[in-house]
């Protein structure tokens, strides 16, 4: 009795909420649009007209967002009688590529003109433009089934797709025996793969090939495509693998991509996936996120980026050291990636490729790609809440994982 009462007098609430609403929404409504219901028609165009930049990346990306965009290419032309967009505009002569090699992975010599200051710039610049048009490399080792072949034969609810490189062995070894191996983990499968190029010669590394080969005959999980593998070829490395993964492993819900030093703790992973919604789920990039930045103009500093290349500010990016994102996102990702030029530093591309598609990366704090304070670092506790922790040696991994894996393990 008492209960339908209660009952009666929640409906009668709810009803007396939801009529003051509509009058709040009717008079508001009502008032707001008086005297305004005519459509207000701009006397003239609205948006600037596209003169081309002196950086070279951003005229890059202005060629390819003309290319995509027939509106913009349209009202590009000179042609200001702006009644008449239907009609096919002549190309600005700045987008004439009529000189372009038909293989974009031949060299492109043209930068040597085309790229104001480029007989001054340090060799890797001169690398990365020589071969920016350049986005497939032969892949060398395959793990075609690694996704179907799963334990429960179901594909990945996460896929561990780590950054290495050739002589890295033990970084591996210790993913593998930590937060990396591969199988069933918290009732969710996991799929490990080491994302490698070439060590070449030319940068007088020793020749790995033979124990490379040995290592994957054991562990199955090396991709590695025939590229130099250097810093600048990391977006390289970024687009073959989205390339990779859209073909043998659409059906993973979840990746993380990483470097082969950092810590990740898997089990708070899972966690945190298993309580996502499904649209917060599909759109998911999560990482330490960094906003307001823009190229670093130092030329003693890695991530210098010289003004004839790139001008303008960064869109926010997750910083390379680790980050999560759905599959879905990883098909969406492989589609904006190509209607963005490569660019030399590979965190900083992602984030232009998601800016692309009009998502920003998601920060959270669990990701500690600048470390935690030093007092904890040795405090199981510590590890327990977090997603990501950067750096970390294989031996600190192995025991990190560890600890959190000790039943005796009580954190408050
Ligand atoms: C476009 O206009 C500029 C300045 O008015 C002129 O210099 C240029 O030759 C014109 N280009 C074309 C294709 O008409
Ligand atoms: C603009 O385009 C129209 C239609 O193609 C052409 O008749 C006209 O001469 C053009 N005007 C200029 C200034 O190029
Ligand atoms: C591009 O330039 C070349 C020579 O510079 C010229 O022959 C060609 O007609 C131009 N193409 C377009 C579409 O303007
Ligand atoms: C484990 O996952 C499977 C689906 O992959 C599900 O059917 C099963 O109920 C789960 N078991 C537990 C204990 O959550
Ligand atoms: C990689 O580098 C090695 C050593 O420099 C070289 O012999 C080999 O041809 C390169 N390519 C592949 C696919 O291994
Ligand atoms: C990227 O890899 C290609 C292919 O191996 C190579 O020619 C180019 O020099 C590399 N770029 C950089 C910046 O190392
Ligand atoms: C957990 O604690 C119990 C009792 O102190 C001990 O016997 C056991 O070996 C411990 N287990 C581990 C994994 O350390």
């Amino acid at each position: 009795m008492a209960g339908l009462r209660r009952k009666l007098k929640f409906l009668v609430t709810l009803m007396t909420v939801n009529l003051f609403i509509f009058i709040l929404v009717f008079h508001g409504g009502g008032g707001q649009d008086k005297g305004h219901n005519k459509v207000l028609v701009p006397s003239k165009r609205f948006w600037s007209k596209l003169a081309p930049s002196q950086a070279y990346w951003n005229r890059q990306q202005q060629r390819l967002d003309l290319q995509h965009n027939p509106i913009l290419a349209s009202s590009n032309s000179n042609n200001t009688s702006d009644d008449d967009d239907d009609d096919v505009r002549p190309v600005p002569d700045w987008l004439n590529d009529t000189g372009l090699n038909p293989d974009p992975c031949q060299p492109d010599y043209r930068v040597t003109t085309h790229v104001k200051d480029y007989n001054s710039l340090p060799p890797r610049f001169k690398d990365f433009l020589l071969y920016m048009r350049c986005r497939s490399y032969p892949l060398v080792v395959d793990q075609p089934h690694v996704c179907q072949k799963t334990r429960r034969g179901e594909p990945p609810f996460l896929l561990l797709a780590v950054k290495s490189l050739a002589p890295h062995f033990d970084r591996r070894q210790a993913i593998r025996q930590s937060w990396g191996r591969a199988g069933v983990l918290a009732n969710r499968t996991v799929v490990t793969v080491f994302l490698l190029g070439n060590t070449t010669a030319v940068d007088h590394h020793p020749d790995l090939s033979e124990m490379l080969r040995y290592e994957n005959t054991h562990h199955r999980d090396i991709l590695q495509w025939d590229y130099r593998d250097s810093f600048f070829n990391l977006t390289v490395k970024e687009v073959l693998f989205l390339d990779w993964m859209t073909t043998r492993c659409p059906g993973a819900q979840f990746v993380f991509k990483g470097d082969d030093d950092v810590f990740v703790n898997t089990l708070r992973i899972l966690a945190f996936l298993k309580g996502l919604s499904g649209p917060r789920a599909r759109d998911l990039f999560v990482g330490d996120v960094i906003t307001n930045a823009g190229p670093n103009r130092d030329k003693k500093v890695k991530y210098f980026i010289p003004e004839s290349l790139f001008v303008g500010n960064y869109p926010p990016y997750a910083g390379g050291g680790g980050y999560l994102y759905s599959g879905d996102l990883a098909r969406r990702l492989h589609g904006a990636s190509q209607h963005v030029p490569l660019y030399p530093i590979d965190d900083v591309y992602t984030g232009m490729c998601l800016r692309k598609l009009g998502l920003g990366p998601e920060k959270h704090k669990g990701f500690k790609t600048f470390d935690i304070e030093e007092k904890y670092r040795r405090n199981p506790c510590a590890y327990k809440g977090l997603m990501l922790v950067h750096s970390r040696t294989p031996q600190e991994m192995i025991q990190i994982w560890a600890w959190l894996n000790d039943p005796n393990l009580t954190c408050q």
